[in-house]
């Protein structure tokens, strides 16, 4: 169902749009407007704007735009109706008596219920004598009792249909259990059976303690070792991670990333709450973003094998580029942090803490590594090791921190520390001419129009289009020249189909006396949103006069008679013929 038009606006009345974003980021005041590093992609030089006037946001960057519920959507990653109510809690709203969830909603509050009853189920299996095995599983992995509940672990018992009985007797439906990921079809094509059987179960939940999904470990040395629920409408491996709910509370403004389920509830149970780790898949830049919500420092605590340094560097550029403080703590013995406090028995957080404390920054970590790799007794060694240090000390922005390794470097190598500065300097003017050529090229294939996927006649008609969306953006700014609009041009002198259809909205809102971007978020996808506050937001950096207006249309109307290339190959000398007579009328 629809929300109405009353509710909304007094929704975004209450929801201002500075006081939400400020919760989640740091802004700065710039004239009317504010400014910040953007929240949806990683970057270190702030092009995320919030306008005040009209309560939206759209990113220079990465082209994310909107209002305060698209917002909120992107951000706490929740759907169109999940983010009104969300605000409406905020704002003290009661939401609307008549309001039915939509299909969708109404599916994952379903996934949702389903998922915390599995838990539920889960749990108490693994203190029924069916769960013994894995109960004593998990306490040989040295886990007691309270943290076991803490966690919510369980064990999906060695049967096809254990949780599918349970679930269907509590009223689930098979669809449900499908879209929740906890069964799959049969093979036998009849009905649904369970997906996790005789695992040790790890619930996934999220920041508002939702059960959104399920890591299950086998207890014998089969593969796969572990078996995680699939992406669904609740789950996102790339925008969660595990025990984030837990380390938010920690207080630290500090986040320990690990690989591994079993290494974050061990640092846990040592104390170390702030202990998080993705959910088997490589550290994104959505989740660097996750963490930098809660945390200015990262500390990587990966494996000590091969795979887990070649991913803590990769982490390193990803964390580095959100503008989050990095260390990296290795591992002296055992193979992962779960391991290193076991080992440890009862010394294992004091251990585990003094190699946290111990642990070296990013930089000190980089440089290390890379000198593992060369002889530097050598001549070409050394300078094969410091050709590669330039490069590291050459993607830092800070000048104090280049210098102070600049120093160390200097030393080490026994050259003057004067001409490692220079190899810095020249790296770093080819890294910047570098830059510019990729600026450049990304930013003439957007005026061009060939990366605008929203609309997609836009490359072919370019100079049409951005006629008719600064037609629209004067259009959303000027309400009252409607009719005079109207009066000049109609919307089938659009060239391109979607402003076309914009056009039409925005009028026939205008008409109806509402406020035009009240329900956008409600009426077009998130992209569609994007691309619209773009254009909104573009056009308030040029004139906004009469004399802009009626050039705009004049194009419109110039750029509809152009034929294309193939309207000329396939007409007929009538359809031909009809086209030079209008040209030449037009040109008396
Ligand atoms: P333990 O052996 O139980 O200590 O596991 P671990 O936490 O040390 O796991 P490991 O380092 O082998 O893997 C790290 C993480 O990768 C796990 O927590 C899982 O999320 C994921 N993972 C491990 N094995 C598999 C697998 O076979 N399939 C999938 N999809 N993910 C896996
Ligand atoms: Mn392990």
């Amino acid at each position: 169902m629809r929300l109405s038009e009353d509710f909304i606006s007094e929704l975004k009345y209450r929801s201002d749009i500075s006081d939400i974003a400020s919760s989640y980021m740091q802004l700065k005041r710039r004239g009317r407007n504010l400014v910040g590093l953007c929240p949806f992609h990683g970057e270190k030089t702030p092009s995320f704007n919030i306008y005040t006037e009209n309560g939206s946001f759209y990113c220079f960057g990465c082209g994310a735009g909107g209002d305060v519920i698209t917002f909120i959507m992107k951000i706490e990653n929740l759907d169109y109706m999940e983010a009104v109510k969300f605000l409406a809690q905020r704002a003290g709203m009661d939401m609307p008596e008549e309001t039915v969830d939509d299909s969708m909603s109404k599916l994952r509050t379903r996934v949702f219920e389903a998922n915390r009853e599995a838990a539920r189920f889960y749990y108490s299996k693994l203190y029924s004598p069916e769960g013994s095995a894995a109960l004593n599983y998990l306490h040989t992995r040295v886990l007691t009792d309270n943290t076991i509940r803490r966690f919510g672990l369980g064990y999906s018992p060695n049967s096809r249909f254990a949780l599918t009985n349970h679930l269907k007797a509590k009223g689930f439906t098979d669809s449900e259990l499908i879209a929740a990921n906890l069964v799959f079809k049969a093979r036998s094509g009849n009905g649904v059976v369970d997906r996790f059987v005789d695992r040790a179960m790890f619930p996934i939940i999220d920041l508002r303690g939702n059960v959104i999904g399920f890591g299950g470990r086998i207890m014998s040395d089969q593969k796969p070792k572990y078996l995680n629920t699939s992406d669904t409408i609740v789950f996102n491996k790339s925008q969660n991670l595990f025990s984030l709910n837990n380390a938010k509370n920690s207080g630290t403004r500090r986040l320990i990333l690990c690989e591994g389920y079993m290494d974050v509830i061990t640092l846990n149970q040592a104390g170390f709450t702030d202990a998080v780790a993705t959910l088997g898949t490589a550290l994104t830049t959505e989740q660097a973003m996750l963490m930098k919500r809660y945390c200015d420092e990262v500390v990587i605590c990966y494996d000590a094998d091969e795979a887990g340094q070649k991913a803590t560097q990769r982490a390193i550029g990803i964390l580095r580029n959100t503008g989050l403080v990095v260390r990296v703590l290795s591992i002296p013995d055992g193979k992962d942090p779960d391991e290193f406090i076991r080992k440890n028995g009862d010394k294992g957080t004091a251990a585990f803490k003094n190699i946290l404390e111990n642990s070296g920054n990013d930089v000190e970590y980089r440089l290390f590594k890379l000198k593992q790799n060369y002889d530097i007794k050598t001549t070409d060694g050394k300078f094969a090791y410091l050709s590669q240090a330039v490069k590291v000390l050459s993607s830092l922005d800070n000048r104090m921190e280049q210098d102070i390794y600049a120093s160390k470097l200097s030393a080490e190598v026994e050259v003057e520390k004067n001409s490692i500065l220079e190899q810095i300097k020249k790296s770093e003017r080819a890294k910047y001419r570098n830059d510019r050529k990729n600026e450049f090229s990304k930013l003439s294939s957007k005026i061009s129009g060939r990366d605008d996927k929203i609309n997609p006649q836009h490359s072919k008609k370019p100079r049409a289009t951005v006629a008719e969306q600064n037609l629209i953006a004067y259009l959303i700014n000027n309400p009252d020249k409607l009719s005079f609009i109207e009066k000049k041009i109609t919307p089938d002198d659009f060239v391109t189909d979607f402003n076309k259809s914009l056009f039409e909205y925005f009028s026939k809102r205008i008409k109806d006396s509402k406020e035009p971007l009240t329900t956008l978020s409600a009426d077009f996808t998130a992209d569609e949103v994007s691309a619209i506050v773009s254009i909104i937001t573009k056009y308030s950096q040029v004139a906004a006069t009469d004399t802009a207006l009626l050039e705009y249309i004049n194009t419109i109307k110039e750029e509809n008679l152009k034929p294309t290339d193939t309207d000329i190959a396939s007409s007929s000398k009538d359809e031909f013929d009809t086209f030079l007579k209008k040209l030449k009328e037009k040109h008396k």
